[in-house]
């Protein structure tokens, strides 16, 4: 006679690949109910863009078959935690996670890779901002496919545009067309915290910041400005755009912004007419820097006609009816960072130490 005790039981040999721990203790089991040999449960995730998913549920499904379990049924939830460095701020007090995307050279990608980010996120259930910091060359707009003038809610704050499920805010919502936009470096900071605290982001599980090019005055304001959980690196294959984000990462190590990994973009041509994959920046780079540097290589993002037609056409290649090899490729990356930056969020969480 199967009971919920013994479900639990046998959960406890479930283990969380990435937290190594049981998902019991991790209180990722909830609704316990066992009918006859029939059991329901939802597992609560650490975050909906869980790349170990399929992983957990095959453990689960293993272990309670082997407890004399008939039908399971799981019922799928999420609860993305709150970063420190997020709590450490009143500026955002909705939002769970910020996570930044750098370079050190400009053109590498950053801004496609935010908002392919920032989407693929939200398919997969997270509730998610794209907050354009790059106020000098704001192009999240175009490539989110928005226009427009934000309106403003009751209590006098900013309401974002949205698109794809993604709340969107850029400088260019607020200039009109064609008009050139000149900040000097410590004002962009200060622009940047404006969009933090006066903008209505509601509850959000992750927040992407598409950062502007360099390490120059207006990035490292804004990296102390604002409360980054995770940098994201991002680089092509050449080894001057290597050399590039070297002094970036320098610079994030120097203000304790905690890198996520690297990933390099642009990494191979994908031919579209055959298929064939060519590595037209050389090969090795992104990793070799990595490994030197002892942070995560999460791989590279190839050349494909159909990122860059998304991009001028504002439909992120991950929100494409046909996505391409590089839209996969990015869907794997936007849940590997999920996953990362819940293992460092969960890390610093109490519950991890209940037993
Ligand atoms: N994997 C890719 N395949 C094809 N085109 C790409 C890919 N990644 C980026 N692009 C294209 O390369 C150009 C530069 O990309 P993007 O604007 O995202 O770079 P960036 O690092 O944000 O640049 P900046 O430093 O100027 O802000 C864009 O036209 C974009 O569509
Ligand atoms: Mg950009
Ligand atoms: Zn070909």
């Amino acid at each position: 006679m199967l009971t919920e005790s013994a479900v639990y039981d046998a959960l406890r040999h479930v283990q969380e690949p990435e937290l190594g721990r049981d998902i019991v203790t991790l209180e990722m089991v909830k609704g316990v109910t066992v009918d006859a040999d029939r059991v329901a449960l939802t597992i609560d995730l650490t975050t909906p863009a869980c790349p170990l998913k399929d992983e957990i549920e095959r453990d689960v499904r293993a272990a309670l078959a082997g407890a004399g379990a008939g039908e399971v049924d799981i019922t799928w939830g999420a609860t993305v935690r709150r970063s420190v460095a997020a709590a450490s701020t009143p500026l955002v007090p909705g939002v769970r996670n910020i996570i930044a995307v750098a370079s050190g050279k400009g053109g590498v990608g950053k801004s496609t890779i935010s908002s392919n980010l920032a989407v693929s996120l939200a398919l997969d259930g997270a509730s998610v901002g794209l907050l354009d910091a790059d106020i000098t060359g704001p192009n999240i707009p175009l490539m989110m496919g928005l226009e427009g003038a934000p309106a403003s809610s009751a209590d006098g704050k900013i309401v974002p545009l949205a698109r794809y499920g993604v709340k969107v805010i850029s400088i260019q919502f607020f200039v009109p067309q064609g008009q050139p936009i000149v900040w000097r470096g410590p004002l962009v900071g200060g622009a940047i915290q404006q969009f933090l605290r006066d903008v209505d982001w509601g509850e959000l599980d992750y927040l992407v910041i598409d950062l502007p090019p360099g390490t120059s005055d207006a990035q490292l304001t804004l990296a102390q400005a604002v409360p980054i959980s995770g940098a994201l690196m991002v680089t092509t294959p050449q080894a001057v755009a290597i050399s590039d984000v070297d002094k970036a990462l320098a610079m994030f190590r120097r203000l304790s912004v905690p890198v996520i990994g690297l990933v390099e973009n642009m990494s191979a041509f994908i031919c579209p007419h055959c298929g064939e994959a060519t590595e037209i920046f050389g090969r090795g780079g992104g990793e070799r820097f990595c490994r030197e540097q002892g942070i995560e290589f999460l791989g590279g993002i190839p050349l494909d006609i159909k990122v860059r037609q998304g991009a001028d056409a504002g439909v992120p290649a991950v929100a494409q009816r046909e996505p391409g090899v590089a839209a996969e490729t990015m869907r794997t990356l936007a849940r590997t960072v999920a996953a990362r930056v819940s293992v460092r969020a969960a890390r610093q969480q109490p519950v991890l130490s209940i037993t």
